[in-house]
């Protein structure tokens, strides 16, 4: 079979994580189109993809070129949307970053249009094909932990954008930090845990920083009857530098033990009682004791998501985790929290779609995420 060939729409940031996952598969598939309209990035895309990539300006040159097959959206949150709109009108099928659009209302739209087209829509939420997360998965999936009954999640990070980024807006980013990044630890929850029943949040604006939150806290209870506790701070430096703390934690508790996610550190199991025979046999006596490291994959998560991606793009078997249908979710369970934000209110969900309220009369900054200078922000970590 010849090379899927691929057109990735964006190269900022998070370029530099998808590029790799594609330079492995050079054998299967090639990015023959990198649509980018700021010049000072092309250097850094010829040298992550090879001087022979045709550069385009626009998303839409990129997605109606002849030499591609298939598409990669990395642009900002606003263009999720209409880039997967122009995507599905032209028949090509779509890998999108998180967050997979800004509300339900342009999920919906992103899988109407898809499922019109006959296209395949998929969302690069990474952190379900990433070794350690896929080992705790593993872990709840044995049944190990007896009845779950708690989760905590929480992201941490030093997110300094730089002036007239798209993600200072509310209208670009879609909300602020727990629509864009808290939305790793929603997607996780669910994967890990099953569908929210009902959220209460409360968020924390900082005018200087960003016109959505950088601080967010979700109360969560889950359909099956768990609490979860999810919380995301965009202005730590907790998890940097001597004595850091956590980039990212995900903790789990059950009637029959405990296990948690660690960056940085890794996976781990601990048993509470020694008539769970399979689970004791599983992981050995000495999880009865303490926390003991689950063995996981070395698998990096986006380079994972590119590579079943391709293979679905092949024809081949390809162990998908997260459609479109699948990821309207954890936008769902999100945009819940935000409401309940608003009004003060417990949210039940589902919840109906509204669309997107705009606040910014489309001033929607063109810089980059991220200041590319800052020192503590963690770039590949989203
Ligand atoms: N999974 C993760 O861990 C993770 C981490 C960082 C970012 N992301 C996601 O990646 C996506 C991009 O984020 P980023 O950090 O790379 O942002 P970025 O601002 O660095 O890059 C976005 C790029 O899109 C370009 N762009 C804007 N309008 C365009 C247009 N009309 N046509 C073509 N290109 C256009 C911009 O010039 C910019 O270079 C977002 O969805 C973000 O949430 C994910």
């Amino acid at each position: 079979m010849s090379k899927v060939r691929i057109g990735i729409l964006g190269g900022g940031g998070i370029l530099g994580a998808h590029a790799p996952g594609f330079q492995k598969l050079t054998d299967r598939c090639t990015v023959t189109v990198v649509a980018e309209p700021d010049p000072s990035r092309h250097a850094r895309i010829r040298q992550l993809l090879g001087p022979e990539v045709i550069l385009v300006a626009d998303y839409h040159d990129a997605i109606n070129h002849a030499e591609v097959d298939a598409v990669d959206i990395l642009l900002p949150h606003h263009l999720h949307l209409p880039a997967t709109l122009a995507a599905a009108a032209a028949g090509k099928p779509v890998l999108t970053e998180k967050v997979m659009a800004r509300n339900i209302a342009e999920c919906d739209q992103m899988i109407a249009a898809c499922e019109a087209a006959g296209v395949s829509l998929t969302v690069c939420h990474d952190r379900r094909y990433h070794g350690e997360w896929m080992a705790l998965k593993e872990v709840l999936d044995s049944g190990a932990l007896g009845e779950v009954f708690y989760w905590k999640l929480e992201h941490n990070q030093n997110v300094v954008m730089a002036e007239g980024s798209w993600a200072r807006s509310r209208d670009g980013i879609g909300g602020g930090a727990i629509m864009s990044c808290l939305t790793h630890q929603i997607d996780a929850l669910r994967w890990y845990g099953g569908e929210v029943a009902r959220v209460t949040c409360l968020t924390k604006v900082l005018p200087e920083r960003m016109e959505g939150e950088s601080a967010g806290v979700i109360a969560a209870e889950m359909a099956s009857g768990a609490l979860a506790n999810l919380s995301i701070n965009w202005f730590t430096r907790s998890h940097v530098g001597p004595n850091a703390l956590w980039y990212e934690l995900v903790q789990v508790c059950g009637t029959r033990g405990e296990a948690y996610y660690l960056s940085g550190k890794g996976t781990f199991v601990l048993l509470h009682d020694e008539t769970n025979t399979a689970a004791v046999e599983r992981y050995g006596r000495e999880a009865l004791n303490g926390f003991v490291p689950v063995p996981s994959g070395p698998w990096n998560g986006h380079e994972r998501c590119i590579a079943e991606w391709v293979k679905h793009l092949r024809g081949e078997e390809a162990h998908l985790l997260t459609s479109g249908r699948e990821v309207r979710g954890t936008v769902e369970v999100a945009e819940a929290a935000y409401r309940s934000a608003q009004r003060g209110q417990t949210i039940t969900l589902p919840i109906e779609p509204e669309p997107w309220q705009s606040t910014s009369d489309g001033a929607i900054g063109t810089a980059g995420f991220a200041a590319p200078a800052d020192p503590t922000y963690v770039v590949a970590a989203g």
